[in-house]
């Protein structure tokens, strides 16, 4: 039986992707950043998942304003990195898991939440930068991954209540697939940010804070919190933060092992936490 066995938390911020792949990394400015990732790359070696579901959003990469979907799932056998502008990022091919993307659509439909299915699609740094922080630079990813891209980017986003109850049922989907592997869900993106208009810059500290203390225990709280509150308090791309949900959503109860801030970063926060799987009683 597939399991959930852990799941993290972590910004997709792009410029952190770029630094990267320049080699400019391991330089000291960049020290307060990447050191608390150093944890997560012993950890993720340690944990060896098969498969992780990568919840993240397209930034009008992939899902211009023609389409537009609120949840999808990534179901080809491989997806490739993103031209943003500015050419695809060199890191490897994503390789998906058709074979699970397809039973936990099935799932996820029959149980009342009405997917996309994709078959084609490039993935943007919402999905290859949390790759790069996690795995580090690598010659190819070295688990499967299955895209699950949610619509943050055009109002309206999907509640913070609804994400928590996809995650609840993708966890149960999961349990459903007959296969021994260890999955992994993540959830990407925020903290607070806002990256356009007379707000633009705007950065909210505590309100990020808060959103990490609460996440383990006392995320029904997190899951109340209404589209225009993310949008006053953590500015209009806030918002990803729901995605957070959908994580923790497909976990039982946690223990928190690792949790990384530091600010500013590009025009954002960075945040970062992993939680494992308590074992059931
Ligand atoms: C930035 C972009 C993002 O998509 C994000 O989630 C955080 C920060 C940026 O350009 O700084
Ligand atoms: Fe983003």
């Amino acid at each position: 039986m597939a399991k959930v066995q852990a799941g993290l938390g972590t910004s997709h911020i792009p410029l952190l992707g770029r630094i990267m792949d320049v080699g400019d990394s391991d330089k000291a400015e960049w020290a307060p950043v990447f050191s608390g990732f150093e944890f997560t790359r012993k950890w993720i070696r340690e944990q060896r998942p098969d498969v992780v579901i990568l919840v993240y959003n397209d930034h009008a990469t992939s899902f211009d304003m023609k389409f537009i979907p609120t949840f999808a799932m990534g179901c080809a056998e491989q997806f490739q990195p993103a031209d943003e502008g500015y050419g695809a990022r060199p890191v490897p091919t994503v390789k998906g898991a058709p074979e699970l993307a397809w039973h936990l659509t099935e799932q996820l439909i029959l149980n009342g939440f009405d997917l996309t299915i994709v078959n084609e699609m490039d993935v943007d740094h919402g999905l290859t930068v949390p790759l790069s922080m996690v795995f580090g630079q690598v010659q190819e990813w070295p688990c499967r991954v299955i895209p699950l891209a949610v619509n943050t980017v055009v109002y309206p986003a999907p509640t913070g209540e609804r994400c928590l109850a996809l995650g609840k049922a993708l966890r149960q989907a999961i349990e459903q697939f007959p296969e021994d592997l260890n999955v992994q869900v993540w959830g990407t993106g925020g903290m607070s940010h806002q990256l356009l208009g007379e707000r633009a810059g705007l950065i909210n500290q505590p309100w990020d804070l808060s959103f990490m203390d609460s996440l383990a225990d006392d995320y029904q709280r997190l899951a109340k919190i209404s589209q225009v509150e993310y949008i006053r308090e953590s500015g209009t791309e806030g918002c990803e933060m729901v995605m957070w949900l959908i994580m923790r959503g497909a976990l039982n109860q946690v223990k928190e092992v690792h949790r990384h801030y530091h600010v500013p970063v590009s025009n954002t926060a960075l945040g970062h936490i992993i939680f494992e799987q308590e074992a059931e009683p």
